[in-house]
């Protein structure tokens, strides 16, 4: 085990590597998965339905009746019909194609605005937010663009993700104003005007999506530029698209996020994988494949791990504002009037990491989702679920269904090596989460009393609901090992990890319960607004 300043644990994984036979081939993906990618290439897919069809909640869940998700080996770059969003084993939970940087020539002031918005600009003057003229801008210059006539799926995407950046500038730009006099966040603009509002609304209904910011259809995952297009998606090569402080720390903040992501290609086809080979009681091959989601969640976590040096937690709070939600936020008391869309106020979560799809993959494929506890943080978690591109959440719920029907943790626990496999990954779910609550407590509770984090949880009690539950099912698991079977070096291993989920577990309590004290009944069960 190897800890880095922050007590995290940044990996190990020689141990796991015993696990596996030597003689077990490392692409059975291969063999698996030649049946969709056939049925892809030859354009099947199209010819069978249309593509709304095909992404349809109902053929979806043909799909997992029959044990099978549609995923594309390629990212069908070109194809500007799909989704941009679509789960595939070369992108992943990114999109298909780069995001759109710029949008046609017909959205110009649209683009301008965008580019005069942020606090402080590429050429070091200070943008419309810094002098909070952004709202009498988009009054005055904003055209009404009708954009009922465009399909790209990626301008659909680009504009999607720009309406939301403009309307939570436009709604918080008092906020973050206020905040930074007075460290009170006062009360946001309770209406966001048509030239926004309808707009956003029309794209949102042609990508499924809530009118407001989301964090893959916008602020993260939609963000980013290759600055060589020919290279891969890693954080040197990327730069953002949009921003609302212009800081390096926001930088910093997007595109670790991004980078990370950049490896769930991997991540889902080990999930895949895992179901597969439980599927067919195959010993061999679900190690290997434990093995390798083990590695790739290595991975993911050691990218995170870069956000410390990457992002200046003293920062953080600097942009924040701009990614608050609407929906149980005090500055929102009524939610917001959308003009020419809605006479009744409308709620929104705000932009929030807990709409990634990486770890709800993992708690669904291990099972952990049915063991969080029956209370409403939990029912707070299952509403982020909503707040994702549609083709995620059909994954998402495919996986979850499928994990269940296979068994992936029983099948596991029946055998010591597997089950240590399967810890290995509960630990690396453990990992992040810990490192996320490390976050939290840096970038944010260190350095403000607000009690409600930018998703519309409870800031002290809701990342510990999911932290504590897989601390303790890992113990319940590391219970059902028969340390006899297992070899020298992953007896020791297996006990590290147990002892140290037992320890954190402890500490995490006791921490809780602290900052309970200091937050006050705000951060109560029953004030939780799912
Ligand atoms: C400075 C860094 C970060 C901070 C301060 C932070 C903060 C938070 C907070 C406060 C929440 C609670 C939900 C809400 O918004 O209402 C949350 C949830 C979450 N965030 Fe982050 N986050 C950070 C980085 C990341 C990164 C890099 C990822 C990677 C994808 C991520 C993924 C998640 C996930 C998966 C959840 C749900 C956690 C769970 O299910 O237990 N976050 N984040």
């Amino acid at each position: 085990m190897r800890l880095n300043a922050q007590g995290t644990d940044v990996g190990s994984r020689a141990w796991v590597l015993s696990c596996i036979p030597s003689s077990a081939p490392n692409s059975l993906y291969d063999i698996c998965f030649v049946a969709v990618r056939s049925l892809v290439e030859q354009g099947g897919f199209r010819q069978r339905s249309t593509i709304t069809g095909a992404f349809a909640p109902s053929t979806t869940r043909q799909w997992a009746k029959t044990h099978d998700f549609q995923i594309f080996e390629s990212a069908m770059e070109h194809d500007v019909e799909l989704p941009s969003f679509t789960v595939g084993y070369k992108n992943g939970f990114l999109p298909r194609q780069d995001p759109l940087a710029r949008l046609p020539d017909r959205f110009f002031t649209l683009e301008y605005l965008l580019k005069q918005m942020p606090i402080n600009l590429p050429d070091g003057n200070k943008g419309l937010l810094a002098r909070g003229e952004l709202g009498d801008a988009v009054k005055k210059n904003l055209p009404f663009y009708d954009v009922s006539d465009v399909t790209d799926q990626r301008l659909l995407s680009a504009l999607f993700r720009d309406y939301t950046f403009l309307a939570s500038a436009y709604l918080l730009e008092p906020c973050d104003i206020m905040y930074r006099e007075k460290k009170n966040y006062g009360l946001g603009r309770q209406v966001l005007p048509k030239n926004i509002a309808v707009p956003l609304k029309t794209v949102a209904d042609k990508i499924g999506a809530n009118p407001f910011m989301e964090y893959a259809l916008s602020y993260s995952l939609y963000n980013y530029q290759r600055i060589d297009p020919s290279k891969p998606i890693t954080y040197p090569n990327l730069n953002l698209v949009r921003s609302f402080a212009g800081s390096q720390s926001e930088h910093g903040f997007i595109l670790v996020h991004v980078a990370m992501v950049a490896n769930s290609g991997n991540l889902v086809r080990w999930t895949m994988e895992t179901m597969n080979s439980a599927a067919q009681q195959d010993r061999n091959r679900f190690n290997v494949a434990l093995k390798h989601l083990n590695d790739t969640m290595e991975t993911i976590n050691q990218e995170m791990e870069n956000m410390w040096e990457r992002s200046n937690h003293e920062d953080y709070l600097k942009f924040r504002t701009f990614i608050m939600g609407s929906k149980n936020q005090p500055m929102f008391p009524n939610g917001v009037i959308y003009e020419g869309v809605s006479d009744k106020p409308l709620y929104y979560r705000g932009e929030s990491g807990a709409n990634d799809s990486m770890i709800p993959c993992m708690d669904n494929l291990l099972q952990i989702t049915a063991q969080m506890p029956n209370n409403p943080l939990t029912e707070v978690l299952k509403d982020f679920r909503n707040y994702r591109p549609t083709n995620h959440k059909q994954f998402l719920e495919y996986v979850q269904k499928r994990a269940e029907d296979v068994n992936v943790r029983g099948f596991a626990v029946q055998d010591a090596n597997s089950t240590a496999l399967y810890l290995a990954n509960m630990d690396q779910i453990r990992a992040f989460r810990h490192r996320h609550w490390n976050f939290t407590k840096e970038y944010i509770i260190k350095h403000t009393s607000h009690p409600v984090a930018t998703g519309g949880s409870p800031i002290i009690t809701w990342l510990p609901n999911q932290l504590s539950t897989v601390l303790h099912q890992m113990a319940k698991v590391g219970q059902t090992i028969n340390y006899a079977e297992l070899s020298l070096e992953n007896r020791i291993l297996v006990g590290e990890i147990v002892n140290r989920a037992s320890i954190q577990e402890r500490v995490l309590k006791r921490e809780v319960s602290i900052l309970k004290d200091r937050f006050g009944e705000s951060q109560d069960n029953n004030r939780v607004v799912v």
